[in-house]
């Protein structure tokens, strides 16, 4: 079995909490007042004073956080309790000071953006390539040299790979020229921590020359939900201000039983049993592709694309994604995507074969039925739901346009205005738009198509769209 030196300390600490007079309040005893609070408690460890005396834990922690930043090759390494959000927020206020310009992908995710607005970085745009499918495909290397060249003064690149939907650009080459223009190049893998971790499986950022990557360990390993992992090399990125940024945003009551769940997913990952896993999950994939393919749905796969493959896509052109969704719910298999032309549930190496077999199965029983009463819906859109417009003016940075007076007005009034707020289709949580863009009529069609094909637009003020928060009086 794999070992873990956080994980022994916390059953340690389950098996005898003893009486302490620290905190977390429930003192383990919750139980014996109301069980079903006990036992949520029940694996609730803290890092301080938990998985190790209070005065030793930061060093306990450490010593785990270098072990892992040497499975990735890596000088510099945390776990964090505040997901990848945290992490990104964290390279962000790492990368430069205030008023530097940044170059990012712009199917970066929101958190990425609240780390500009936090650091004061202004974002200079790269629009993904989207494919015939309507898939995001990566960031191309045109694209990035024309970046560079538009926007000489950048000092960092900042790229989401893989996409939410699997897909990953050339990395090599756009590190490579990244570097060569001079600047640090900070990777989201938030979906990725499994990446490099087995031979079919695509390297992971940092070992394709990346100087720093974040990885939701829950997202793809089987870590506690907030479960993150920031990695840096130290060349083009200082390690006191990684330090300190980290610091400045993390909680001072870290849950140790996050903390070893992390260190337990990362030993596993780098275990022949982890290996063996992921295997298992490639093929459960593939065999889930072809499947699904023979049912006449459109599943992207390492043959058609640069793509995780252990991610599945579900793209239905016919339509009726809504109604699946209900129906793959009610039989215990919610996916983590749906809207009317695009499923994606998420398969990691703890999905059991026989479960992604129900899934399958469901799907291809479910769709064979609507596909028979004849296309319906609207042609699919791209999977990440940036449509192929233009994006809009960046009239003000986002962080001037986060502090600036706002007022709210109607979709109409809004065009043409700055917009005050960040909206964002979730999942996956690519902002449409972002503070301190012009409000054009497209953007909000954009949005209200996606509302119409049954994604939740988070964080608007107004969910329904029909006002806005605009910069100004
Ligand atoms: C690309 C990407 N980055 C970052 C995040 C934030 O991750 P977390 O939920 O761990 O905070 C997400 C969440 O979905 C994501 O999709």
């Amino acid at each position: 079995m794999p070992d873990s030196e956080l994980l022994r300390a916390w059953s340690r600490f389950v098996a005898d909490p003893g009486s302490p007079f620290t905190i977390p309040g429930h003192k383990h005893r919750a139980g014996a007042i109301w069980p079903e609070l006990g036992e949520v408690d029940a694996g609730d460890v803290p890092m301080f004073g938990g998985l190790a005396p209070v005065k030793s834990a930061v060093s306990v922690v450490a010593a785990a956080e270098a072990r892992t930043a040497e499975r990735w090759g890596a000088d510099w390494c945390r776990y964090s309790t505040g997901g990848s959000t945290h992490a990104n927020q964290v390279l962000a206020l790492a990368v430069g000071p205030p008023g530097d310009e940044v170059l990012v992908a712009r199917n970066a995710h929101r958190s990425v953006l609240s780390g500009l607005i936090l650091a004061g970085l202004t974002p200079r745009w790269i629009a993904p390539s989207i494919g015939a499918d309507g898939l995001v495909e990566g960031i191309s290397a045109a694209a990035l040299a024309e970046a560079i060249a538009a926007w000489p003064r950048a000092t960092a690149l900042f790229l989401v790979e893989p996409s939410y939907v699997g897909t990953l650009s050339d990395r090599s080459s756009l590190i490579a020229a990244a570097h060569e223009a001079g600047l640090a190049v900070v990777v989201d893998q938030a979906w990725g921590a499994h990446l490099g971790f087995h031979p079919s499986l695509p390297s992971h950022a940092l070992a394709l020359g990346a100087d720093a990557i974040v990885m939701s360990a829950h997202k793809t390993l089987p870590a506690y939900s907030q479960a993150s992992i920031v990695l840096a090399r130290t060349e083009r990125l200082d390690r006191g201000r990684l330090e300190r940024a980290f610091d400045l945003s993390f909680t001072t009551s870290p849950a140790g039983s996050i903390l070893a769940s992390t260190d337990g997913a990362v030993a596993l990952l780098d275990s022949p049993l982890g290996e063996e896993l992921l295997g298992a999950a490639i093929v459960a994939v593939a065999r889930a592709r072809d499947r699904l393919r023979a049912a006449g749905l459109v599943v992207p796969g390492p043959d058609t694309h640069a793509i995780d493959p252990t991610k599945l896509v579900i793209q239905i052109p016919h339509g009726g994604g809504l109604a699946l969704e209900q129906t793959l719910i009610a039989a215990g298999l919610a996916p983590e995507l749906a809207d009317e032309h695009l499923i994606v549930p998420s398969v990691t190496m703890l999905d059991r074969p026989e479960d992604v077999d129900r899934l399958v199965c469901l799907l291809v029983a479910e769709t064979q039925g609507r596909a028979a009463r004849g296309p319906r819906g609207r042609a699919p859109r791209s999977g990440l739901l940036l449509a192929d417009t233009p994006a809009p003016a960046q009239v003000m940075t986002p962080r001037e346009a986060f502090f600036a007076a706002a007022t709210t007005v109607t979709a109409e009034e809004a065009v043409g205005r700055v917009s005050a707020e960040l909206i964002a289709p979730y999942p996956p949580g690519v902002p449409v738009l972002v503070p301190g863009e012009e409000i054009t009529v497209e953007t909000i069609e954009l949005l209200r198509g996606a509302a119409a094909d049954g994604v939740r637009i988070a964080y608007a003020a107004d969910p329904t769209l029909a006002s806005f928060q605009v910069v100004g009086s």
